[in-house]
């Protein structure tokens, strides 16, 4: 029987530091975007893919996300008591089953690569998904199922991939393309935050990926590369070098960077802008202050034109 996707890696012991003064004491996957927190929205797109055990790759300071999947007994007795079946319910959403989820701790934030390392033991030899939670997709259908639907026609290692601009470009992981067959695209490999001049192309990688077990024996010998950091995208080009498995997929769907305060605004503004509760009350604000905007910026437009008349230029 050919191998399916089941375990998952979170690897959510970052520092956080875009987050501070907040994530001093809370993880930035606790952060909530409207009422769920961002790692809600990432094990939700885990299950839809297929995926039973959640392994998270934590570090100091990160007991509230521990506490998060738990049971919560005073609080679901209180509820119960209470007649509040529907936040109950609300509240399975959080249910992992016991065994269902593992902890384990990157003692040192020394990168991405190193964290997911951290999870060989639990993976042992078989093919896994990892999750950016700060990485976030709203897609009609999950990004990660979109992905795996595609795997099990590639098999090797996948990354997610979208279209960036020439400015963004060397904040992220990009893609050198070999074969570009629509959604799905071959690589030659990864190159990790090229500058603009040196940008294979513009597919960003977003922080979704399948990858085979041979990725993690590669890592335990990665050296550490840009920034420092022990780099996953280093191992993955390992196998591209050597086994010719490495694609992009261009998902469907639109991604937000969380792990960025704009990012996190801009999901906040079109996830709210969703929801039936809050639809109307929120559009109405957001309509009032995007005319406030348009009403300042002709404003100073105005004035600049003014200006330059009254200068003569
Ligand atoms: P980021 O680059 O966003 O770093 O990590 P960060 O520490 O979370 O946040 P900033 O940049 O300081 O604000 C991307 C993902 O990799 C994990 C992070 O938790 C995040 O999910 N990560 C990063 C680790 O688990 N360990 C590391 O050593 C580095």
């Amino acid at each position: 029987m050919r191998q399916k996707i089941t375990k998952a890696v979170f690897p959510v012991a970052g520092l956080g530091t875009r987050f501070l003064p907040a994530t001093k004491s809370i993880p930035k996957e606790i952060l909530p975007l409207v009422d769920r927190p961002l790692i809600q929205y990432c094990i939700d797109e885990a299950r839809a893919a297929g995926i039973k055990e959640f392994i998270f790759v934590t570090s100091r300071g990160k007991s509230a996300l521990e506490d998060y999947f738990d049971n919560a007994p005073e609080l679901e007795k209180n509820l119960r008591q209470k007649g509040k079946t529907d936040v109950l319910e609300i509240l399975r959403a959080t249910d992992v089953e016991s065994g269902g989820i593992a902890y384990i701790r990157q003692k040192k934030a020394l990168g991405l690569g190193h964290a997911v390392a951290c999870a060989h033991r639990l993976i042992a030899n078989e093919p896994f998904a990892v999750l950016l939670p700060d990485d976030v997709v709203a897609a009609d259908k999950p990004c990660l199922q979109q992905m795996v639907e595609a795997w099990e026609e590639t098999r090797g290692n996948m990354v997610g991939v979208m279209q960036v601009d020439d400015d963004q470009i060397s904040s992220y992981g990009v893609l050198d393309v070999k074969d570009d067959m629509n959604r799905l695209v071959s690589a030659r490999g990864l190159v990790e935050k090229p500058s603009l001049a040196d940008a294979p192309s513009r597919l960003a990688v977003i922080g979704r990926y399948i990858l085979t077990p041979r990725v993690l024996r590669d890592l335990r010998n990665t050296q550490p590369g840009v920034g420092g950091e022990i780099q996953l995208t280093d191992a993955i080009n390992q196998s591209a070098i050597e086994e010719d498995n490495v694609y992009g997929y261009r998902f469907e769907g639109k991604r937000y960077d969380c792990g960025s305060k704009a990012g996190f605004l801009e999901a906040t503004v079109d996830f709210a802008l969703k929801r039936p509760e809050l639809g109307d009350q929120f559009a109405r604000f957001i309509r009032l202050t995007a005319g406030r905007l348009g009403a300042d910026e002709l404003k100073s437009a105005g004035l600049k034109t003014a200006t330059l008349k009254s200068t003569g230029s």
